[in-house]
């Protein structure tokens, strides 16, 4: 781990590649010496989504149990003033933040939440499991015969983006697109806008495409149900639907692709822990998830305004002021996490991890992800079991993610085993 000065500004999207990781030794030294941490604003950070910018400071959390009860505390700590990310945006773009879940005046987000979750609720996910082990199947044929592939998105990015296809029915005629979309709109800090149109608004206009399909000709996918359901009597208008669509996409994706990665990354890093895992990998796995998430949570941050003056730690917070929710800082918290900063696929609390956040606005496609995650892995080490990196891994640059853009990997060919 290196060794950063105490000033360090977050507003770095150098940072996270330079380390390979979040800086945890920076908030360590946070965590015990200055939790609620004041990072000033960067005038030079620049960022492609048109409209934001970091003009103001902000307070970084980074301790375990500030980051749980922020996030618990929307009445004081809203996601909606100033949105869910940490830029400030102009009043467009905050508008079609706020259009989306993450983004919503909290009454409305629990009527739409009501209306979204179905599909993400236990029983219809398990319904909806073979055709997940099948996509991971699908997948890692393409792969298992090669002796080597280039992980990231040739493996792990592929598994949320068809997922995501299927669970909101966007054809397969349209799924390769969706893919690149996505993959670019989550790289939206380096992207170059050659294009009129980021790929958020192109993302925008196939729901639009989708949306007037499904009008007209409704099925049983989630986007046919918000299309066709209602909230207070009334149907989501486009900008919302639209906005679920492309919060998805982004959401449900780079996250997964980056657990994945993050997860071969750690095996290979971790022999012993590896050798544990595949000593009986329906027994371990999915603790084995839950310590990746917590050893290396792909989102690093989100947001929060507050709503009113108040004090956190005895430290003043004017109304307006924003947070910075840390949680790689409040995974590696000593006080939950017992020798934190060691790779425990056997942890007993790893599931307290806050790689989902908690409270209204919990990651709802936490289950999902899970199911994903563990059909992928278990296709990959059960048939392919010396998968690992061969090479120079490469970091998403950004003050968001900590996510992995190349990994090649190497492995014995699947007829070889
Ligand atoms: C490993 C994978 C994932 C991680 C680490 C992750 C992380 C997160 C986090 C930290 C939040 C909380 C935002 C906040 O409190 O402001 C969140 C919210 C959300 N996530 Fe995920 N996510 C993952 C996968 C997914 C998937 C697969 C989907 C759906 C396909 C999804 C959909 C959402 C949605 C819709 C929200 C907003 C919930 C709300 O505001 O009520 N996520 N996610």
């Amino acid at each position: 781990m290196q060794a950063y000065p105490s000033d360090t500004n977050l507003i770095d999207p150098d940072l996270i590649p330079n380390e390979g990781g979040p800086p945890y030794a920076l908030f360590a030294d946070w965590r015990q010496n200055d939790p609620v941490h004041w990072n000033p604003p960067d005038p030079d950070y620049g960022t492609n989504l048109v409209g934001a910018s970091i003009k103001q400071g902000f307070w970084v959390l980074t301790r375990y149990q500030d980051v749980f009860d922020v996030s618990r505390d929307q009445d004081t700590f809203t996601s909606h003033d100033g949105g869910p990310v940490i830029w400030d945006f102009e009043p467009e773009q905050l508008m079609i933040q706020q259009a989306g879940m993450m983004g919503m005046e909290p009454a409305r987000h629990a009527q739409v939440k009501r209306l979204v979750l179905p599909p993400f609720a236990p029983r219809e996910l398990v319904a909806f499991e073979p055709e997940i082990r099948a996509v991971a199947k699908e997948i890692v044929d393409e792969f298992a015969s090669q002796g080597s592939c280039e992980f990231v998105f040739d493996v792990a990015a592929r598994l949320p983006v068809y997922t995501f296809c299927k669970l909101l029915g966007v054809p397969n005629a349209l799924r390769e697109t969706v893919f690149t979309l996505g993959n670019e709109a989550a790289d939206l800090e380096n992207y170059k806008l050659e294009d009129e149109l980021s790929p958020t608004m192109k993302l925008f206009a196939i729901a639009a495409q989708l949306t007037e399909q499904k009008k007209q000709q409704p099925d049983d996918s989630m986007l046919s149900r918000i299309i066709h359901g209602e909230v207070d009597g009334e149907k989501l208008d486009e900008m919302n639907i639209n906005m679920f669509f492309v919060t998805l996409s982004i959401a449900g994706h780079e996250t997964t692709r980056a657990t994945a990665a993050h997860f071969v990354r750690l095996m290979s890093e971790h022999p012993d822990q590896y050798e544990l895992l595949r000593s009986d990998l329906d027994k371990y796995l999915p603790n084995a998830i839950d310590e990746v998430l917590r050893f290396a949570p792909p989102v690093v941050k989100f947001r929060r305004t507050a709503t009113r003056d108040t004090e956190i730690r005895g430290q003043k917070i004017a109304k307006g002021d924003k947070i910075y929710l840390s949680y790689p800082a409040a995974n590696r918290d000593p006080d939950v996490f017992e020798n934190p900063d060691v790779f425990d696929i056997t942890r007993e609390n790893a599931k307290k991890h806050l790689a989902f956040g908690t409270g209204p606005h919990v990651c709802l496609g936490a289950r999902l992800a899970h199911m994903q995650l563990k059909a992928l892995l278990t296709e990959i080490f059960t048939r392919v079991p010396d998968i690992r990196p061969a090479g120079e891994m490469k970091m998403l640059r950004t003050i968001w993610f900590n996510g992995i853009i190349n990994m090649p990997v190497t492995f014995t060919p699947e007829a070889a085993q």
